[in-house]
């Protein structure tokens, strides 16, 4: 059966002392309670060999948040997937509505990512999700398969069984404004229809939807208890260790 992850982004957040700190934190309240899922830490890449060593022994597993869309050389300022992966870094967020809107990523380009992290054996979590206006207008479905579609689905399936998938709606990025339980289910029963159609049902049965947007843990319990959400991927409420536990215990009965 499919996986249930929490995975935490920390997006530009922690110098790398606080970052240790809070993976020191949660190592102990994890250990101390075994959560019923997998957590993942995704840092900047400054961090990444650093809280690697950290980590080494914990339940938590640890992830980027991009890596770069070529293999190597004269990329100025850029990360590439093996250099993620030669970290000890397992996961990597790739479509992030962040990048998509602040540096323009488009499809093109992340399916060229999706496929060098893949190659280097990173599992990407790769984000879809509609701004406001498209679901004002009705068009979460369309924008959302068109992400998914555009990116992902030249895969061949046994590539595509390795790709976690994050249901991010934008308007519910860090703006306190959960999707419903309701709304949640609804879309990731429609993503999980649409790998179905391309995939077949035992691809989409294993693929592990996580949700994003505002979730912590007052609303986590209730997200995690739909059968198409598979955990979710967390910003603010992963920067504190007691916000980040209490989203995990979301999987607790
Ligand atoms: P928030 O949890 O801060 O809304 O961010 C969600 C997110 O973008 C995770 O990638």
């Amino acid at each position: 059966m499919r996986k249930k992850i929490v995975a935490g982004n920390w997006k530009m957040n922690k110098t790398l002392q606080e970052g240790i700190e809070l993976v020191k934190e949660l190592t102990t309240v994890l250990a101390n309670e075994k959560p019923n899922c997998d957590v993942v830490i995704c840092t900047p890449f400054i961090h990444l060999a650093s809280v690697a060593p950290t980590l080494k022994g914990t339940v938590m597993e640890l992830g980027a948040e991009n890596c770069a869309d070529k293999a190597s050389g004269a990329y100025t300022g850029e990360v590439s997937a093996a250099m993620v992966a030669s970290t000890g870094a397992k996961y990597v967020i790739l479509g992030h509505s962040e990048r998509r809107a602040y540096y323009h990523e488009h499809a093109e380009l992340l399916r060229d990512k999706v496929q060098l992290a893949l190659a280097n054996g990173l599992t990407p979590i790769f984000c879809i999700g509609e701004v406001l206006e498209d679901r004002e207008a009705g068009e979460q479905e369309e924008v959302v398969h068109e992400q998914i579609s555009n990116s992902l689905f030249d895969f061949s399936p046994e590539d595509f069984a390795k790709i976690v998938l994050a249901y991010e709606p934008v308007w519910a990025i860090g703006t306190g404004k959960t999707a419903t339980a309701e709304q949640a289910q609804e879309m990731h029963a429609f993503i999980r229809k649409a790998v179905a159609t391309k995939y077949g049902k035992e691809i989409a049965d294993n693929c592990s939807i996580l949700y994003g947007g505002s979730c912590n843990p007052k609303n986590a319990k209730e997200l995690f208890a739909n059968p198409d959400v598979d955990g979710g991927l967390i910003g603010g409420a992963a920067l504190k260790c007691a916000d980040f536990k209490g989203v995990i215990d979301g999987f607790n009965a």
